[in-house]
């Protein structure tokens, strides 16, 4: 439903990979809200996914630019100013990437090669759009700046692999950098913590559908979708909340404040007597 919560704001969006990409849903959202937007992802994304059409559908464009390259940001923001003939409102870094856990490498084999380009994709990337945009000065007062986490920055949670790590450094710059950017020019940075989903990088998660239905049974609300998670990012660029800065805020049906529920309880009773079937020794442990 469009209420025109963005209307007369500009801002640049990352990570619109394909029609699962939650930075897409956030895209057409923004849009139909009345934001202009542009659209900007890695050139080799770009080459593999459906940006281009998300543009014409936006009435947008796409700048090219990998997120951990200083002089593509750069080039980024002064092309993004041209665009919007000045400064701009929102920002929302929906970037993640793991080599290990594209390779399937475990937390207690780290490649460190591959282990440093996760950190610096998926959390000092968003640390360079800050400071390239703050040195030019691109965002206007009030603005509101988001990036996508994910509870395994907090709580361990098998086969999330150095994503964690990411996740907790991606948290901390941007309460670091919401100090700075707060301070001076009224400028918000928060995370916002999203259920698992299946998109293209959450399907590289180990047992993304296993993780899916226990963290569902757990959540009294659910599990949030990308469409809801969207929805969420439109309130946050919104003028309705100018005074949440430097803030982690779970957006997944509660599953962050549970430990068990009756309804994973279920399933874990009927594997217990599954076990038990086949393997005395599992009896005591009920
Ligand atoms: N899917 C989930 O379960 C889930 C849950 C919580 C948080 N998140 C986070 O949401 C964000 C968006 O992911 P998604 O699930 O929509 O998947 P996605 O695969 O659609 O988006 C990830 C994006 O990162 C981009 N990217 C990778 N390397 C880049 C680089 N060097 N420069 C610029 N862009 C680059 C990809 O091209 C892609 O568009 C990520 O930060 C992810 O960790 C996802």
């Amino acid at each position: 439903m469009a209420f025109n919560l963005l209307k007369g704001k500009k801002g640049l969006i990352f990570g619109a990979l394909n029609d699962m990409s939650i930075a897409w849903k956030v895209a057409e959202k923004a849009h139909e809200q009345g934001a202009e937007i542009v659209l900007t992802n890695a050139p080799f994304a770009l080459r593999l996914g459906d940006t281009d059409k998300l543009a014409e559908a936006c009435n947008s464009v796409v700048i090219p630019a990998d997120a951990t390259k200083i002089e593509d940001i750069e080039n980024l923001i002064d092309k993004t100013m041209e665009r919007f003939g000045g400064k701009f409102d929102f920002i929302l870094h929906s970037i993640g990437m793991s080599p290990n856990v594209r390779k399937g490498i475990t937390y207690d084999n780290l490649n460190y090669d591959y282990f440093l380009k996760t950190l610096d994709v998926s959390a000092l990337s968003f640390h360079k759009i800050l400071q390239v945009s703050r040195k030019k000065d691109a965002l206007n007062d009030w603005g509101s700046v988001l990036a996508l986490s994910y509870v395994a920055a907090q709580r361990t949670l098998y086969g999330y692999n150095d994503m964690a790590d990411a996740k907790s450094l991606l948290e901390s710059i941007a309460r670091s950098f919401g100090y700075i950017y707060g301070r001076e020019k009224k400028i918000r940075i928060n995370t916002i913590s999203q259920s698992p989903t299946p998109t293209t990088a959450g399907k590289g998660i180990m047992g993304l559908e296993d993780l899916m239905d226990f963290s569902n049974r757990m959540s009294p609300l659910g599990n949030a979708t990308a469409d809801e998670c969207a929805d969420y990012c439109i309130a946050m660029f919104s003028d309705l909340t100018k005074k949440i800065t430097m803030q982690n805020i779970f957006h997944d049906g509660g599953f962050s404040s549970m430990g068990m529920s009756r309804r994973a309880m279920d399933v874990y009773s009927k594997n217990l007597d599954a076990l038990e079937f086949k393997d005395v020794t599992h009896k005591f442990k009920k």
